[in-house]
């Protein structure tokens, strides 16, 4: 039983069980390099504004120091009556320091305390995750470059639509990462803001330079308003819908992979390496990664959701209910980071199964559409070359051939505007490159995304 900050208005111990329930060291132990960075700049804060002598300051922060390598050495003894990271540090503290550790929590709280040390945290994780998410992009560029040319049909509703290249493709989960890329970047933006000198709600009677204590931590703004600094989660929240986005994008990726690594398609061979077995059926290669992460995106989405429910109408200012935001927000950045790494790691070794995508994209009246733009060139106007394309159609599925099987005969009895040179714009290389308005699957559109690509990620 270890004496409490708050002894002095409390005439009975803290009961043990009380302690165990309201413990949160076992998960914010993981803060502690953000929390030793912020009391080193606090000290140092303290000191400028004359509160501390620069060698109480000094001594603070060797002390600080020490208690850092103490806990990176595994040397450092954890304690649920020490409740918290912060407590726990100020108390080792005051071995090495002595009496001057008290000195230390002057014109702070733990309600700006914690805000810090989770703001540092997830400034760092938005990084850490900007870092893979820019890994990954360069992997669907290297796949979508390495088989740039192979061609497979494109779907809608999950039934052959059009042909696109593999390659158009790979790059569309480009575009969707950069995005989320890019939305971690902006999350960042709201993050950066220095919440200490809040104190615990209303502000401190002492005057801190804020704007001191923002530039030792590398922040570039000061927060506004004392009792939303401690009191909103907002950056949070954002941060982990940045992460459910993400992960929404590596469960489509993911599902794909399961359907494309099918029997049934069998377009892509999975690493054997990022594959398990089964333990009763010798045969089978189970495409454990993408099934994981897949499962993982709802765990991820489960952090949002725990998050928005634990913010809703809670009464302004801090209340204890916000010690739960950690476990929801650590276990989303280790989930994302692990998902996304073990992509970067799988995706370079993904073999395409080119003769069966080419195969594929070639069944299944997907120039449909290109013999209708052909109507449309003769002079037809669209609606009408639709019509004319579905009978087409219903007649060549009555024969068991494609369009482009039919003879030009049979073709020209649903039209007299065909001719010979229908045949090549129903070819497959044909229906590709022809789709050069901007965005679209031509080859030189997808070389164009290429180049974009390899600027934005070198
Ligand atoms: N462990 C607490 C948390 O994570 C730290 C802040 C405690 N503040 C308080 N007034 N009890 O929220």
């Amino acid at each position: 039983m270890s004496q409490k900050p708050w002894d002095g208005r409390f005439s009975e111990q803290t009961d043990r069980a009380v302690e165990a329930f309201t413990s949160s060291i076992a998960v914010d132990r993981r803060l502690y390099t953000y929390d030793i960075d912020g009391s080193i700049a606090h000290s140092r804060t303290l000191a400028r504004a004359g509160i501390l002598t620069e060698k109480e300051a000094d001594e603070l922060v060797f002390g600080l120091e020490t208690v850092r390598g103490e806990i990176e050495s595994g040397t450092f003894e954890y304690s649920d009556s020490l409740e918290d990271i912060h407590m726990h540090i100020e108390d080792r503290l005051s071995t090495h320091v002595g009496g001057l550790a008290k000195k230390l929590h002057t014109a702070r709280s733990r309600n700006d305390q914690v805000a810090l040390d989770t703001r540092l945290y997830v400034r760092d994780q938005c990084g850490k995750i900007i870092g893979h998410l820019t890994g990954l992009c360069k992997a669907f560029t290297d796949l979508a470059e390495k088989y740039i040319d192979v061609v497979m049909p494109g779907y809608t509703h999950l039934q052959r639509a059009q042909p696109v290249l593999f390659s158009h493709h790979m790059m569309a989960y480009f575009e969707m990462f950069s995005r989320d890329a890019a939305r971690f970047e902006d999350c960042l933006k709201r993050v950066d803001v220095l919440p200490l000198g809040s104190a615990a709600l209303a502000g401190t009677t002492y005057p801190l330079d804020r704007a001191y204590t923002a530039e030792l931590l590398g922040f570039s703004s000061v927060s506004d308003n004392s009792m939303d600094a401690v009191s909103d989660r907002d950056f949070i929240l954002e941060f982990l819908s940045c992460a459910a986005i993400c992960m929404t994008h590596l469960s489509r990726i993911s599902e794909e992979l399961v359907i494309w690594s099918s029997a049934e398609f069998a377009f892509v061979d999975l690493p054997d390496a990022f594959c398990t077995g089964s333990s009763i059926m010798p045969q089978k290669k189970n495409p454990d990664i993408p099934e994981l992460v897949r499962g993982k995106a709802g765990r991820v989405f489960g952090s949002l959701t725990a998050m928005l429910t634990l913010m809703k109408s809670l009464p302004l200012a801090y209340n204890r209910d916000m010690q739960e935001d950690k476990p929801p927000l650590m276990d989303a950045v280790d989930t994302v980071r692990a998902c996304l790494d073990i992509y970067i790691r799988m995706l370079p070794k993904i073999v395409v199964n080119q003769s069966i995508t080419e195969a594929a994209a070639g069944r299944g009246y997907l120039n449909a559409t290109d013999m209708a733009d052909y109507l449309v060139e003769k002079g037809m106007p669209f609606r009408e070359a639709h019509g004319v394309v579905g009978k087409a159609v219903a007649y060549a599925l009555g024969e068991k051939k494609e369009l482009h099987e039919l003879a030009l005969d049979e073709l020209r009895f649903f039209s007299g505007l065909i001719e010979e040179d229908v045949f090549p714009a129903l070819s497959v290389r044909k229906m590709i490159d022809r789709r050069t308005t901007h965005g679209g699957t031509s080859a030189k559109n997808v070389a164009d995304a290429i180049a974009r690509a390899r600027k934005r990620f070198p």
